[in-house]
């Protein structure tokens, strides 16, 4: 009821300013505090990773990590936050953020506004927290080197986290997804692996993707990734298409999320379980809201799941109704474990 109540509040106000207090109502210890749901079936891993649950958050929730601890005990089974670039930016004029709320989703052309990964680093390593954390790594705007800047985030802020996902695929930094063609992935890619290897860091490295890439761009990808020491690939970040949009502000530049994107980002989620043939470790993320697409995006390749835009329309009390949501249709469907239904629906998204 509460929650109800405070969503409502948040609605009426600009999305941006929203979001900052809904951040800082969490860090006042307001939102959810149990922990994860777990049970023997949701328990997982991912790519080395222990998991109570396989539901986590997003990146671009928290940019700049304030708010660890307590979302460390909302109910995910693991955290992501960031993105970090070396140097702190201002990103783009505002407004920066939509809400679509008819069609439940957002649009968001922040630019990588962040702290910068001397101020991150800092908070990650004051941070308590009970799950896997993870740190999106972000190159700065104005960058002579991009592939740099993600090694330079990894080597300072690496030791802090267990997990590190090299985002070539926001919409928002201009020339950032040519990072996704052949020869710059897998330049980049075997920059920021060295940097793991140099560092004697001990950690899963993710690529996120975008949702807009061809079968062909899909597959160079997965055989560049397939030549590196990269664990894993989160599918997908935000979409720059607007198809069947009905909201005020479809028309607004940036990267969509939320309900729009599940489909398309469920396809290319199960054109990489297929290219990869379960191989490599999927985190599929792009308009879940509930049980029942959280489930579909594991039947459909994934080793874990993520959110973000939904938590803006139903508050963090989605994070343990999805949680109970999944258990209870592994179960129905008689799966011992998460890991048991991976992939196994993947044949009606191709
Ligand atoms: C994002 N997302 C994002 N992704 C990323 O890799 N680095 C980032 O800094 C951000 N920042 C960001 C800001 C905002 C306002 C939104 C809405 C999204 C993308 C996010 O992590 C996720 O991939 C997409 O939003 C799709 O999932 P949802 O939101 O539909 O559950």
């Amino acid at each position: 009821m509460l929650e109800r109540l405070g969503l409502a509040a948040l609605h009426r106000i600009d999305p941006e300013r929203a979001h900052g207090l809904a951040l800082k109502a969490l860090r006042m210890g307001l939102g959810p505090q149990d922990g994860p749901v777990t049970s023997p079936r949701l328990a997982t891993s991912v790519a080395g990773l222990s998991l109570k649950n396989p539901l986590g958050l997003a990146a671009g929730f928290d940019k700049n990590a304030t708010a660890v601890g307590p979302l460390s005990r909302v109910g995910f089974g693991f955290l992501e936050v960031g993105a970090a670039t070396p140097r702190p930016q201002p990103g783009n004029p505002k407004p920066r953020m939509f809400r679509l709320s008819e069609d439940r989703a957002v649009i968001n052309r922040f630019g990588f506004n962040n702290d910068g990964m001397e101020a991150i680093g800092t908070r990650l390593a004051q941070a308590t927290r009970d799950v896997p954390l993870g740190l999106n790594l972000g190159a700065n705007k104005d960058s002579a080197d991009r592939a740099a800047d993600f090694a330079a985030v990894l080597a300072h802020c690496g030791p802090q986290v267990d997990f590190a996902t090299i985002n070539v695929s926001s919409p928002n930094t201009e020339r950032l997804r040519d990072l996704q063609g052949k020869e710059a992935l897998a330049a980049l890619l075997e920059t920021v692996t060295a940097t793991r290897l140099a560092q004697g860091l001990d950690l899963p490295l993710f690529l996120k993707i975008a949702p807009d890439l061809t079968e062909a761009e899909l597959a160079d990808i997965v055989e560049v990734v397939r030549g590196t020491t990269i664990n894993g690939i989160i599918a997908t970040n935000t979409t720059l298409s607007r198809e069947g949009l009905r909201s005020e502000h479809a028309a607004e530049k940036g990267g969509l999320s939320g309900a729009p994107v599940f489909a398309r980002s469920t396809r290319v989620l199960a054109r990489l379980s297929a290219l990869t043939d379960g191989t490599l470790a999927l985190i599929g993320v792009g308009g879940v809201s509930s049980a029942e697409q959280a489930y579909a995006k594991i039947l459909a390749g994934a080793s874990a799941v993520q959110l973000y835009t939904a938590l803006g329309y139903a508050g963090m009390s989605l994070v343990t109704e999805i949680t109970r949501g999944l258990d209870a249709l592994l179960e129905r469907d008689g799966f011992a474990t998460v890991a048991d239904a991976v992939g196994k629906g993947r044949e009606a998204w191709l």
